[in-house]
């Protein structure tokens, strides 16, 4: 073993963790990542060698790879990760919970020798700015290449975290793919294990991630840290980590007003913090802090201000095109890696929902032969690009500042077909908290009216690393903490009327109620007080460049109060999940919109208010 952790670092506690782990997994070599561009190369090419990573052609895609990942190994396992706290009931009932020195023993014995005939990576790395007051550093220990080279986009990776770093603290990753090597053997070009563990030890900070090599299984400064083990450390600590996109929104005349948004999978979170105004909007500029997750910390000014811990876009192909998202194509021309979508003769790289006719012939993210009468999908519809943030043409210039954004209001929004209109604002901070508390998604495209709910509130489902009761009661208080509290807002993009249509053209459009929040928060807004919440008139939206008459729009914003009671009672089987953990201010604000909905009526419409 040639491991020279003491070139890199006098951490002795970083020092004596990678000893433990080597120590257990026994691989072969230990490789310290310095996260140099040369490094990185060196990696990429071995992977091309290893049958990993295929070169796109360099004149179309410079510097970029294609992997195929094992059929079985394709996205996020919700069901194997774990919140393994001290007690069950701090993970609460929305997360998978394990005895933490039973999962540790579990975990040990399928970690003992997996890293047999392979290489340990040390990869140290910052999420969030060096050096930032919100950043925070973690250490990830692989034996994939492809997930030290994935870390080396979505973070800042390498030396240069060590110096910063100094003999502090750290958050310890621990993931193996699980597939050691007996001597001699073969290896294969996504070697994985079955048996699937995501673990997390709150109170210590901890990752143990075994048998994935994909996405959010094996980048774990992404969902594992940046959410499950961050959401952990805020609560304790007085700040938030969210599942949120942050863009900024510029005016004619130079007013900047920072938003961040929560929606669930599925809903175009990226598309969003990477719009570009529409018709009408000369002169506003939208631009991207990030995609993905927000770190936020109250500032000395009683605002909150907000940071992007990530560095890259882990984002999904599938649908991403000139109409749904131009910006993140030009983010992708060169550098960039991609997972399991379809690779064109021409070695470039395709998926489904790409502008233009499909390819006559590709190879799928089986590695098969796909023509456009093959039956299956040429790219899985999981597939990924990871792309460096800094490419982004809609990178906002203060993307990196240490201190972060000023975040002056909060959106959140599902896919929603029925009761829930365009847009409306909370009527105070605890109403805000509600309405993000209780949000979701329709489970199924099924017909109108039919579709049940699934919660996701905050869009954290998946990702909180404690008990959601307690997350929401942290919400609460963090409204009471700050003096300038941003405002709360639900939008709907997915409304559709009675023949199953789409009633807004979302996309692009949705700038026209980005701009009436912006409105709202600097006070120049009219607005109408409704069961759900203030909303805006039709004459409070810009329409100049779309044809979109006002019976729509008001049809779009119209409160059936029976469907309202359906909705309140709906919640309150998510709330009673909760039993006495449950924040009393969250039932009281459900209370009060079933008052609200008995004195509306039977169709509340905002036309005639
Ligand atoms: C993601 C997710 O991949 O939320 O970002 O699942
Ligand atoms: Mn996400």
């Amino acid at each position: 073993m040639t491991a020279s952790g003491e070139d890199f670092t006098n951490n002795a506690k970083l020092l004596a963790w990678v000893d433990e782990a080597a120590g257990l997994c026994k691989p072969d070599r230990i490789h310290w990542c310095d996260g140099s561009q040369e490094e990185y190369d060196r990696l990429c090419q071995e992977m091309v060698e290893s049958g990993t990573f295929i070169k796109l052609n360099e004149q179309k895609r410079p510097q970029s790879y294609l992997a195929r990942s094992d059929p079985g190994d394709v996205a996020r396992v919700e069901d194997r990760t774990f919140i393994c706290s001290e007690k069950a009931e701090d993970a609460g009932p929305t997360n998978n919970w394990a005895e933490p020195a039973d999962m540790k023993r579990t975990l040990k014995g399928l970690f003992d020798g997996c890293m047999r005939g392979r290489t340990l990576y040390v990869c140290p790395f910052s999420m969030g700015p060096l050096g930032s007051p919100i950043s925070h550093i973690g250490v990830q220990i692989t034996d994939s290449a492809y997930a030290a080279v994935n870390m080396r986009i979505m973070t800042r990776m390498g030396k240069k975290v060590l110096e910063v770093l100094g003999d502090g603290d750290f958050v310890r990753c621990l993931h193996s793919i699980g597939a050691p090597l007996q001597p001699g053997q073969k290896d294969v070009p996504w070697p994985c294990n079955k048996n699937k563990y995501i673990v997390h030890f709150p109170e210590q900070r901890a990752i143990w991630s075994f048998g994935s090599g994909y996405g959010g299984n094996a980048l774990l400064g992404k969902k594992c840290f940046a959410l499950r083990i961050a959401s952990a450390m805020a609560r304790d600590e007085g700040w938030m980590a969210e599942h949120m996109l942050v863009l900024g929104l510029e005016s004619p005349d130079g007013e900047k007003t920072y938003i961040a948004a929560a929606f669930p999978s599925a809903c175009g979170k990226t598309n969003l913090a990477m719009l570009i105004p529409p018709a009408g909007f000369d002169g506003w500029k939208v631009s991207t802090v990030g995609d993905d997750i927000a770190w936020i910390k109250p500032g000395a000014d009683g605002r909150l201000y907000a940071i992007n811990p990530e560095a890259g876009y882990f984002g999904v192909a599938p649908g991403t095109s000139m109409t749904s998202n131009p910006t993140a194509l030009r983010t992708l021309t060169r550098n960039c890696l991609y997972t399991n979508v379809a690779l064109t003769d021409d070695g470039d790289v395709w998926w489904e929902g790409l502008d233009g006719d499909p390819p006559a012939h590709a190879i799928d993210w089986r590695g098969d032969d796909w023509t456009p009468e093959s039956d299956g999908l040429a790219a899985h519809p999981n597939s990924r690009f990871t792309a460096p943030a800094g490419q982004c043409p809609s990178i906002d210039p203060a993307w990196e500042d240490p201190q972060g954004v000023p975040i002056s209001a909060f959106i959140f929004g599902g896919r929603l077909s029925t009761t829930f209109p365009l847009a409306f604002q909370s009527f105070d901070w605890r109403h805000g908290v509600y309405l993000a508390a209780t949000m979701g998604s329709e489970a199924t495209a099924a017909a109108v009216g039919q579709a049940a709910i699934r919660r996701d509130p905050m869009a954290m489902l998946p990702f909180c690393g404690y008990n959601m009761a307690d997350y929401w009661r942290h919400w609460l208080e963090m409204g009471s903490l700050i003096t300038q509290p941003p405002l709360i807002f639900r939008v709907n993009w997915f409304r559709k009327n009675e023949n199953g249509k789409f009633i807004w053209p979302g996309f692009g459009e949705n700038m026209r109620v980005l701009k009436w929040i912006v409105d709202c928060v600097h006070n120049r807004a009219r607005r109408v007080e409704s069961p759900f919440g203030f909303m805006p008139r039709h004459q409070d939206l810009n329409w100049r460049g779309l044809d979109y008459d006002a019976k729509t729009f008001y049809h779009l914003m119209t409160v059936d109060r029976q469907a309202g009671m359906a909705e309140a009672d709906d919640q309150k089987k998510l709330f009673e999940r909760f039993g006495s953990r449950l924040p009393k201010e969250l039932e009281v604000q459900r209370q009060r919109l079933i008052e609200r909905l008995d004195r509306a009526p039977a169709v509340w419409e905002l036309e005639r208010q």
